[in-house]
């Protein structure tokens, strides 16, 4: 499973980089609002850290707009991958970029019938937004096992990329149903790699090791 980190903050991509971690960054307009930086300059910094897929969001609300943002971004680097959301228009510039040869990730997807029809339409990815459907009392993760099950009986190209993580368990499950992808913001990262345990193990190692007479 491919490990991309949802963020725009340069500092947060750095560190999951030097992990030697990174698989692939997602932004979104709330995310780089946070920033304080223009979105294109913060896209190429981006850039330089992330050598794989960089998705950033087309705000156009019609299909020529789209595609020509997603053209715009493909020029400027071949790993930005436009995020397109799943409506009507998003859906129609998504097979028109297929047929370019332009990768697309279809966002906002929250049901399996969006799923079937980013696959069709030729997206490389499909985001599932999972934390927004638990926040509404629906299982999110019952999405992705569908969606899982679904491009399996069909072999479908599309990458599933498990979106809108909140915490740790999200990433584990994504596994266990074989996820391509999962986008975990800089905290659950950082969630990730703790545990008690490890502090206190290697605690009472460094004490023990201070223990040993010195030769
Ligand atoms: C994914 O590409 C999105 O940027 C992200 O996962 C949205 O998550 P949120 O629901 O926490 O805003």
């Amino acid at each position: 499973m491919k490990l991309f980190i949802d963020t725009a903050n340069l500092e947060a991509i750095k560190r999951v980089a030097d992990l030697g971690l990174l698989d692939g960054v997602t932004t979104n307009p709330t995310l780089v609002s946070r920033e304080k930086m223009p979105a294109d300059k913060l896209y190429d910094e981006i850039a330089k850290v992330c050598s794989g897929p960089v998705n950033v969001e087309a705000v156009n609300q019609d299909a020529d707009g789209i595609v020509k943002e997603a053209r715009d971004f493909h020029k400027r680097a071949p790993n930005f991958v436009t995020k397109v959301p799943c409506f009507e228009e998003g859906l129609k510039a998504v097979r028109r970029l297929a047929d370019e040869g332009i990768t697309t990730n279809m966002t906002l997807v929250f049901s399996p019938a969006q799923a079937i029809l980013v696959a069709k339409a030729g997206a490389g990815y499909c985001s599932p937004f999972i934390g927004r459907l638990d926040d509404i009392s629906h299982t999110g993760m019952d999405l992705i096992e569908d969606i899982v099950t679904i491009y399996e009986n069909y072999d479908y190209d599309a990458e599933v990329v498990v979106a809108s993580v909140r915490h740790p368990l999200h990433v584990v499950e994504a596994a266990r149903i074989g996820a391509d992808v999962v986008t975990v913001p800089p905290a659950v990262i950082d969630k990730l790699v703790k545990h008690p345990l490890t502090d206190v193990g290697m605690k009472k190692f460094l004490d023990d090791y201070a223990k040993i007479p010195k030769g």
